[in-house]
């Protein structure tokens, strides 16, 4: 068996002049989640689709689940899975009824497809909600009864193309679970992402993806490690106490404080961030220095971006 359920290597796309995949390298180790990290119109759909046989690429080579996407496209449509960013589920039927629907689609038998149907509303969560109008479920229900439609056949590789995208916190974490439930039982998953910290949670690596190019395949910490980690960030309230913030925050921070004059805003990186935050509140708080906020944050994609291309993300409507 191969080492990598996936690998691509120098996949082309054009549409006109438009190369929205421009000699994409990719490399995903069996039974790992691989997070693929970018803004809009980076090109993560395109190469979801081309991986997954739907789309013609023009140029590369690419296997997936230990098939040649280009002349075995069939192999490949056998093992693989897609989950789109919206769910193909009706809204008509349960959710149990959609299950058994998609399970009779895959030839699966009345009997079988029941049984399968059950199973998969047990491993999703969603015992309780099988047998509602999946016109009642919550964003993040839905996602997940996709999830399960997508796992019918259970597939070696499935393809997760933005499973979060426009859900709330919870329900993302209803996703991630799900997620986490697939691999542990032997999946190997594909997750295109606009967000770092999805990515950091579920993928044991992540490739970020910018103008149809892999410019960067790392860890999560590794990228994380290039961005500089978590930072904590004070707004002052009056710009003549922006020094004696600077002070305080030197005593927490790994380097030196970055002083933002216009936005009245001291950040820096620091590891220990609950015990960074405390300190630095209680600081200011016993020397009576006002501030307008205080806080924690995480980096970002477009702190990523900023760090390995020079440029923040240029979506479509930006550039
Ligand atoms: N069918 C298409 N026709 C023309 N351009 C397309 C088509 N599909 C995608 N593109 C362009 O290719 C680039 C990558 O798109 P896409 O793969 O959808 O990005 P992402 O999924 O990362 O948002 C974008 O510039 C997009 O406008
Ligand atoms: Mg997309």
């Amino acid at each position: 068996m191969d080492e990598y359920a996936v690998s691509a290597e120098g996949l082309e796309k054009r549409y006109g002049d438009k190369r929205a995949l421009d000699g994409f390298d990719l490399a995903v180790r069996q039974g790992t989640v691989h997070g693929l990290l970018g803004p809009n119109g980076a090109g993560k759909t395109t190469a979801v689709r081309a991986l997954a046989t739907l789309l013609r690429f023009d140029g590369g080579r690419a296997r997936v689940a230990g098939a040649d996407v280009r002349r075995d496209p069939r192999q490949v449509r056998r093992r693989i899975g897609l989950t789109g960013q919206y769910a193909a589920v009706d809204e008509v039927l349960t959710g149990r009824q959609n299950l058994e629907m998609f399970g009779r689609l895959f030839h699966l038998g009345g009997r079988r497809a029941a049984l399968r149907a059950t199973e998969l509303l047990a491993q999703f969560d969603l015992v309780d909600a099988g047998d509602k109008g999946v016109g009642t479920y919550s964003g993040g229900m839905r996602r997940r009864l996709d999830l399960a439609a997508s796992m019918i056949l259970a597939p070696d590789v499935l393809f997760l193309d933005e499973p979060t995208t426009g859900l709330d916190p919870r329900s993302r974490g209803e996703v991630w679970d799900a997620v986490r439930r697939l691999v542990a039982g032997g999946t190997t998953v594909l997750l295109t992402t606009q967000y770092l910290e999805e990515a950091d949670r579920l993928a044991s690596r992540i490739t970020v993806i910018d103008q149809g190019r892999a410019i960067a395949d790392d860890t999560p910490d590794g990228l994380k490690n290039r961005v500089g980690g978590d930072r904590i960030e004070v707004v002052a309230r009056e710009a003549a106490d922006l020094p004696a913030i600077a002070k305080t925050v030197a005593r927490v921070a790994d380097t030196d404080p970055t002083t933002d004059e216009p936005e009245r805003r001291v950040h820096a990186p620091v590891t220990d961030r609950v015990a960074a935050l405390t300190e630095v509140a209680r600081t200011l708080q016993d020397e009576r220095i006002p501030v307008e906020d205080i806080g924690l944050r995480r980096p970002s994609l477009d702190d990523v971006f900023l760090r390995l291309t020079g440029h923040g993300t240029q979506t479509e409507e930006a550039a």
